[in-house]
């Protein structure tokens, strides 16, 4: 017999050690793909993305996306379960929430922008699946959407996002009352920042009920009255920030 055979097993085992080593998968295609889209979508080539982290976001077929900067995979699945998009400068300030579909599994999409002469996304869409669109992520816990230039026009979105347990909406351009309902059928939902916004009038206090779970909710820098009479009126909030 010769030895080649011998050798070549030995050299299957040490592969298959190091595999474990390594021990994670990596992005799967149709994911890799998308967050390509995304970043032609959202980011025109300015230097300060590409300095920041658009050149792991490479079109290089060997390249894995979940070692790419402000991606975070599940080890075991490779599916993609943070994305952290470092906004800065938008080419389009509507986003497109279709582009989103492909990430599964996400739980955390940080949308935040870094400000800074920086307007921001101002609203949301989807051209199919309208208000809807966010049901489908259905992983979804955490969005933080700070420092952009949204309206009230995005409640009918965020609403259908039913899993989500904490939402950053600091620093936009909401106005007018805060209408509870609009954001009623987030019933997971646990912490709300909706603080340095542009509400007024009073705090509906009687309404917050709705959100059984809430624990967690910052009004601070907005325009609401009344708020010396409102000591004790919250029953299940561990936090309340006014
Ligand atoms: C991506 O791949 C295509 C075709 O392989 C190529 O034409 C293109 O220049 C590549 N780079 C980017 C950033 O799209
Ligand atoms: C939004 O994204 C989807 C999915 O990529 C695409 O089919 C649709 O044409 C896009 N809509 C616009 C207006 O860009
Ligand atoms: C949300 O984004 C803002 C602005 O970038 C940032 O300051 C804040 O730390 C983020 N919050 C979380 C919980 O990641
Ligand atoms: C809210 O934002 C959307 C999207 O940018 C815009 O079309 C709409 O006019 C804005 N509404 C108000 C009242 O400013
Ligand atoms: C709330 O602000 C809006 C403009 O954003 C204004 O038209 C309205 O009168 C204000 N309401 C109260 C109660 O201050």
């Amino acid at each position: 017999m010769e030895r080649k055979p011998f050798v070549g097993q030995y050299l299957i085992w040490v592969l298959i050690l190091l595999g474990q080593l390594h021990g994670h998968k990596s992005c799967i295609e149709k994911e890799r793909k998308a967050l390509l889209e995304l970043k032609t979508y959202l980011i025109p080539v300015t230097i300060a993305w590409e300095q920041d982290s658009a050149l792991t976001w490479t079109n290089d077929t060997k390249s894995d996306c979940c070692q790419w900067k402000r991606v975070e995979c599940n080890r075991k699945s490779g599916r993609i379960r943070e994305i952290s998009f470092g906004v800065r400068y938008l080419k389009n300030p509507l986003l497109n929430l279709s582009l989103l579909h492909p990430f599964e599994e996400v739980q955390s999409l940080d949308l935040s922008s870094f400000g800074f002469g920086n307007m921001g996304f101002s609203g949301l869409f989807d051209d199919v699946e309208g208000y809807k669109s966010l049901r489908r992520l259905r992983n979804l816990k955490t969005m933080n959407l700070s420092s952009n230039a949204f309206n009230n026009s995005i409640f009918p979105f965020l609403n259908a996002a039913t899993s989500l347990k904490t939402l950053y909406l600091q620093g936009n351009q909401m106005n007018g009352p805060f209408l509870v309902k609009e954001l009623g059928d987030l019933k997971n939902l646990e912490l709300l920042d909706l603080s340095s916004n542009r509400f007024n009038g009073s705090i509906p206090v009687q309404e917050l009920s709705v959100l059984a779970k809430l624990k967690v909710l910052d009004l601070r820098v907005n325009g609401f009255s009344g708020l010396m009479d409102l000591q004790g009126k919250f029953s299940q909030i561990f936090h309340l920030f006014i």
